[in-house]
């Protein structure tokens, strides 16, 4: 027997200011109350067949070991084929392109790689969540440049103003979650243009890239050549091929930027699970699947923004993602956040309030529907939605 006293050594956590995150929190009260979740951005309708027919083919062939640290061949390629036929740039499968463990992390590894403590980081607010902890961890400084409210178009004066010589990187989002905005070849020329003359990498989030309506055409950083050679362009095939459960998305960049990217990844995942990227690589063959993806989702948009007529929200607009933003001031005078949770418990409906997305919870009388749902859910939570 010894005397020793069971003591948990007293923790300074990294991030005092963290707590649940609200698309848990409204989950979970959605389930409470039995609503219909149009909150998290995630399918309730299953991926195509033939995809987890090409996974379960490959375990069943016994692809179930490590596969190379930077992902299996067939993947990388097939990304590299599909970046060229869509964006015209050709990345180097060996070399400039790696398989990561979803787009989550493919952003915190680039984050790590590049960011050194006192470097600042650029973001747009609003913003997707993990960035601003990434750069935290990094050691860097957040630097905040709002969307322009209303319309969450880039203000391309504000953004210069927040570059300094201190600048590592900025964040862009497009198709943007949550406002659904999409940016325009325009906005990427000013974009390139205003990097030219600096050092300021840019980590280009474009989860989305295969949800863009109205015939208007996803404006990747590979189009842009200024653009592509200092650019860390980063995907999800969660999002694309509605298995945002599988975690695994992509990064392509040039040889420098991708030898860097992969001396973290080495260490944070090493590997991505071997079956899903052979069962991908052999789907991928077929790039109707993501060629057909807008007119699958304007479907669903188009459904549900002539629903939401009946209800008294202002509908902005939704350019690109699965993602439909309304205005409440007409219906109601609670904050953001506040309504959410009203709307969950006493309509039966969840939605994000776009405060979430600022770090100072900008209350814009603005939240955020889901509309990647079957048919069925959609109607549902509109007939509820009705009653507003
Ligand atoms: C803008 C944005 N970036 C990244 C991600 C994360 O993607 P993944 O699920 O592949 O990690 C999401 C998921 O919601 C997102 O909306």
């Amino acid at each position: 027997m010894s005397n020793v006293e069971e003591r948990i050594p007293a923790l300074k956590t990294k991030f005092p200011s963290m707590g649940t995150t609200i698309f848990t929190v409204m989950s979970a009260l959605a389930t409470e109350k039995g609503a219909v979740n149009l909150g998290q951005g995630f399918p309730d309708f299953d991926c195509d067949p033939r995809l987890i027919d090409a996974v379960t083919d490959a375990m069943k062939q016994g692809l179930n070991q490590y596969p190379p640290m930077t992902g299996v061949p067939a993947l990388r390629a097939a990304v590299a084929a599909k970046i060229e036929s869509m964006y015209g740039h050709s990345y180097d499968p060996v070399t400039e392109v790696t398989i990561t463990a979803g787009a989550t992390q493919a952003i915190i590894t680039a984050v790590l790689a590049v960011v050194r403590p006192g470097d600042e980081v650029i973001v747009l607010e609003p913003c997707y969540d993990s960035y601003v902890p990434n750069i935290e961890l990094a050691g860097g400084i957040v630097v905040r440049v709002p969307l322009t409210p209303g319309t969450f178009r880039p203000d391309f004066d504000k953004i210069a103003a927040a570059i300094s010589t201190r600048t590592r990187a900025i964040l862009v989002n497009s198709p943007h979650n949550p406002s659904g905005t999409v940016w325009s070849r325009e906005d990427m020329l000013k974009l390139q243009e205003l990097l030219a003359p600096t050092d300021v990498l840019l980590i280009s989030d474009e989860v989305y890239e295969h949800m863009v309506f109205d015939g208007q055409q996803h404006q990747s950083a590979a189009r842009f050549p200024g653009l592509a050679s200092r650019a860390f362009i980063v995907s999800s095939f969660g999002k694309t091929y509605h298995v945002t459960g599988w975690k695994i998305g992509y990064v392509a960049a040039p040889e420098p930027l991708s030898a860097e990217f992969r001396k973290v990844h080495r260490f944070n995942v090493f590997t991505v699970n071997t079956p899903m990227q052979h069962g991908l690589a052999a789907y991928m063959a077929d790039p109707q699947p993501y060629l057909q993806l807008p007119a699958f989702y304007a479907a669903k948009r188009d459904l549900f923004r002539e629903g939401l007529k009946r209800t008294k929200f202002k509908i902005l607009p939704s350019e690109g993602t699965y993602f439909q933003c309304v205005d409440i001031s007409q219906v109601s005078d609670l904050h953001e956040a506040e309504f959410c949770k009203w709307l969950t418990s006493e309509i039966g409906v969840a939605a994000i309030p776009l405060s979430a997305f600022y770090g100072d919870a900008f209350d814009q009388r603005v939240v955020r529907f889901c509309f990647a749902k079957k048919q069925e859910t959609l109607h549902k939570a509109l007939d509820r939605l009705a009653k507003l």
